[in-house]
């Protein structure tokens, strides 16, 4: 049996209250995401259950019960309040996927503070802006990470305490830092889980715009209503499942639907925290017996690209599932999926501010490969017209995805930015900031973005962030970022620069510019390919037009530019 049943029937009817019936959370209660996703599993009797298999670098090997992360997360949560950190203080999680890592995201909820997942990868000035921002409190990360935090600390006032869990007694530690050791501490039974209720703050991801610094999106406990039913109904997670999402908590996928999603409903869960090969992916998924698998189109082109006889080597039958999300899932890849596994890839679309699925394939209904799917049930999806920002009833004509708001997951705001947060809206609407068409079945198809943001293999980068970055650099001038077409990324960053009198551009300083960003930003951010320009193409009044430049990178008309002038 499959858990929507029917798509068609469940639209019908729908209300958010089968998933709080489910949850036994009636409105005003308490509702406390590190308490649903550990302590009431143990008291369903799932206590011995595996809640998670982790293997790390080097085969590193480690499983955890529901009352192992039960404990974990009481242990964190009160090691945090005894520092003194309290109801709504940001406290990052700044690690590679390690346990500790998914273990502390229950610590920090049950204690009522606010989780700031920050992808490991992320270098010192990706850093800086967003602990700046969110004024966070604490952050808890590992030694290896601890050069990139010394170097920003000074300019970081309300950071008070790095936490660093794989702490080394022989080394010596600075001012604000402090050692936890999980395996050292004593296991704390019982704690007092702070009531927290629907609207109170749970997580906070920052997201990149076109411009601008990233912005704090904030999610609030109430988010569980919508991220557990999305789990059951299209990831259709069931109780014997072993359950594996790829994506890293340092994005949303893998806090709503690495985390929260699965063990809200007391699932297995497996983590693999090594780097991409196809051979080790596929090995990961024989040894543990995968059944549900959740991935994005750029890993699902890499194992593409490897090709199928790796395949053949490998027992893979223990899948039964599969969906995908970040970006485009191009129709070759279902049908390539179909044809490797026997199952097509379920396309999902959402994004961070979403905080849940909102168009998807569900089991059981047609799939048209390329097809992003279907609105979820309870979830009001159109096409609006860019002028008028009417419903666009006509199929096939391209408008503006837009949702109704008011679904459990959707963010409040931006971290102090509530005029960017407004300007999300308009005529009643969210505005996704993507275009699409909806077809004579009401299936929504992927166009494209309606702003300059590049997707890199389902990751956001901001082309400001690294024009903004470029410029440190001691010999550009002028620079101009965009998106230039990838096979397996989609996407990738180009830069095209100008420089100050005195350089030249060389091979050399092609590659010492992209290192520059690579560890100012993060290997997302990194330029694929820097173009030395003698000028950039600018407006009359001076502003750089990204849009030729875009069009050249991506073989399209220029236009008539005069149009662009003022853009
Ligand atoms: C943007 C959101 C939500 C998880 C990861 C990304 C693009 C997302 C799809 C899809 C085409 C997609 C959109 C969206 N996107 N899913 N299935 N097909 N595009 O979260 O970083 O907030 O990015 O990713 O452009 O707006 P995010």
């Amino acid at each position: 049996m499959i858990n929507i049943g029917s798509y068609d029937e469940r639209i019908k009817n729908f209300s958010w209250e089968i998933a709080e019936k489910e949850l036994e959370y009636k409105k005003g209660d308490i509702i406390n995401i590190g308490w649903y996703c550990s302590d009431r599993i143990c008291e369903m009797g799932k206590s011995e259950k595996i809640a998670l298999y982790y293997e790390g670098f080097g085969d590193k090997e480690k499983s955890y019960t529901f009352n192992d992360i039960r404990l974990a997360g009481n242990t964190i949560g009160t090691f945090l309040r005894d520092q003194g950190i309290v109801a709504e203080d940001r406290v990052c999680l700044f690690m590679d996927r390690i346990p500790e890592l998914y273990l502390s995201f229950l610590g920090v909820l049950k204690i009522g503070a606010i989780v700031q997942p920050l992808f490991s990868a992320f270098g010192d000035e990706s850093l800086l802006v967003r602990l700046e921002n969110a004024q966070t409190r604490a952050i808890i990360t590992q030694r290896k990470h601890l050069s990139k935090i010394r170097k920003i600390i000074d300019r970081l006032p309300s950071l008070e305490y790095i936490i660093i869990v794989d702490h080394n007694p022989a080394k010596e530690l600075k001012e604000k830092e402090i050692p936890f050791s999980l395996k050292n501490s004593t296991p704390v039974e019982e704690m007092e889980i702070y009531p927290t209720t629907a609207e109170s703050p749970s997580v906070l991801h920052y997201t990149s715009g076109t411009t601008g610094q990233p912005k704090g999106v904030r999610h609030v406990h109430y988010s569980l209503i919508s991220q557990y039913l999305t789990t059951k109904w299209v990831l259709d997670l069931q109780d014997d499942d072993i359950y594996w999402c790829t994506a890293d908590p340092g994005w949303v996928t893998g806090t709503s639907y690495g985390i929260i999603g699965p063990w809200s409903l007391g699932i297995t869960q497996c983590v693999l925290d090594s780097g991409f090969s196809a051979e080790a992916w596929y090995k990961f998924i024989e040894k543990y017996k995968i059944t549900m698998w959740y991935s994005a189109p750029t890993a699902i082109r890499s194992l593409m690209k490897a090709g199928d006889e790796v395949i053949k080597r490998i027992d893979l039958k223990s899948l039964r599932h599969l969906a995908s999300v970040g970006e485009p899932l191009n129709a070759e890849a279902v049908i390539w999926s179909e044809k490797v596994f026997g199952l097509p890839f379920l396309d999902t679309y959402w994004q961070t501010e979403t905080g849940s699925m909102m168009i998807t394939n569900y089991p059981g209904m047609k799939i048209k490969p390329g097809s992003m799917g279907k609105s979820f049930p309870g979830i009001t999806g159109v096409v609006l017209d860019a002028k008028t920002y009417e419903p666009i009833t006509e199929p096939g004509k391209v408008g503006l995805i837009a949702f109704k708001p008011g679904w459990p997951a959707m963010m409040t705001t931006y971290w102090n930015n509530e005029e960017k947060y407004k300007e999300k809206f308009v005529n009643g609407w969210y505005l996704a900031g993507d275009r699409a068409y909806l077809d004579t079945e009401g299936y929504f198809w992927f166009i494209g973005r309606d702003d300059d943001v590049i997707n890199t293999g389902g990751h956001l980068v901001s082309p400001f962030e690294v024009e903004s970055a470029l410029l440190e650099h001691e010999a550009i001038s002028e620079s101009a970022v965009v998106a230039k077409p990838d096979e397996v990324n989609m996407e990738v960053v180009k830069a095209f620069i100008t420089l100050k009198p005195g350089y030249e551009f060389d091979d050399d300083t092609e590659l010492n510019i992209m290192n520059f960003i690579r560890k100012k930003l993060s290997p997302l951010a990194m330029p694929q390919e820097i173009e030395f320009m003698e000028s950039l193409p600018k407006t009359r009044s001076g502003k750089i037009m990204r849009r030729i430049l875009h069009a050249k990178e991506w073989g399209e008309e220029i236009g008539d530019t005069s149009t662009l002038e003022d853009d």
